[in-house]
């Protein structure tokens, strides 16, 4: 399996194309393949894992679409160049984004006094300054008409003790839903998000999983991607700066 990027989307052939961040894994992979069925062309972001995004990019070839693979840690990101420059090299023929996934999170777990600083400041690189710095790029990056939605979690209005950091990050991203739904709308614009509870990827050890299935709380990375695609997709054209919460049958605040 190759560990490098793969080509460049070539020219336009008329395909919107998605870009998912994270999309080597868990919900970001399940939203770029399901991008890729409901027609879309796909740029498969990672950082860490080029085996896993490009199995995604293979099975969005695999659906019809065209796949490139893109490498960007979004934990170091000092300007929002950083992030456009290098994507717009992996599209080309000048096409503008139709619809962002932005999925790349981490979590990590303990109690609060344990946390060092660096670790803090990490989970917010990730969860939240780097979707601002995306953000502000959006507006040149992102067709008129396009969509965008950012993967928050249930965590944000429902924080965790012993997720403290990253619950907090979380309700950062959600207040960027709604000031960035704002500041877009006249570009005509969309920002949603959505709020999962567990989800079976590699972010729930195999003990919790097993846990949370054994409760009927455990979501698949299937049951997020299709509330994704249903907020980026006409049928919500009337809906912006909101975020669902996507728990099953477990209600959340
Ligand atoms: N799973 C859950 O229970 C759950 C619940 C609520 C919300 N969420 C949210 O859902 C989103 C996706 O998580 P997941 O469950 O699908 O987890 P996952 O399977 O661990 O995937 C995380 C993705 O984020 C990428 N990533 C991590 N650090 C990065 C960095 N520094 N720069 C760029 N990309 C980075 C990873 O890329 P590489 O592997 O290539 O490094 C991977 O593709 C996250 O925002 C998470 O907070 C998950």
């Amino acid at each position: 399996m190759t560990s490098i990027d793969s080509p460049a989307l070539p020219g336009a052939d008329g395909a919107p194309v998605a870009v998912v961040t994270g999309a080597s894994s868990g919900i970001g992979a399940a939203t770029a393949r399901a991008l890729a069925r409901d027609g879309h062309d796909v740029v498969v972001h990672y950082r860490g894992d080029p085996d896993g995004a490009e199995r995604v990019a293979e099975d969005v070839r695999a659906a019809g679409r065209l796949a490139a693979t893109w490498r960007l840690d979004l934990g170091a990101l000092n300007a929002t160049d950083d992030f456009w420059g290098p994507l717009r090299a992996r599209v080309d023929g000048g096409r503008p984004v139709d619809a962002l996934v932005l999925s790349a999170g981490v979590d990590q777990r303990g109690d609060l006094a344990t946390f060092s600083s660096t670790d803090i400041r990490r989970i917010f690189e990730i969860n939240a300054v780097a979707p601002l710095i995306v953000m502000q790029g959006v507006p040149d990056g992102v067709a008129r008409g396009g969509a965008v939605v950012a993967v928050s979690s249930v965590a944000a209005r429902a924080p965790m003790t012993i997720s403290a950091p990253y619950s907090a990050s979380k309700a950062a991203l959600e207040s960027l839903v709604a000031s960035a739904a704002d500041w877009l709308a006249e570009r005509e614009i969309r920002v949603n998000g959505v709020a999962p509870g567990a989800v079976a990827t590699p972010m729930q050890t195999p003990e919790r999983q097993e846990l949370l299935r054994g409760s009927g709380i455990l979501g698949e990375p299937e049951d997020i991607a299709d509330v994704v695609l249903t907020l980026l997709s006409p049928a919500t054209r009337w809906v912006t700066g909101q975020v669902v919460r996507a728990s099953g049958p477990k209600i959340q605040p």
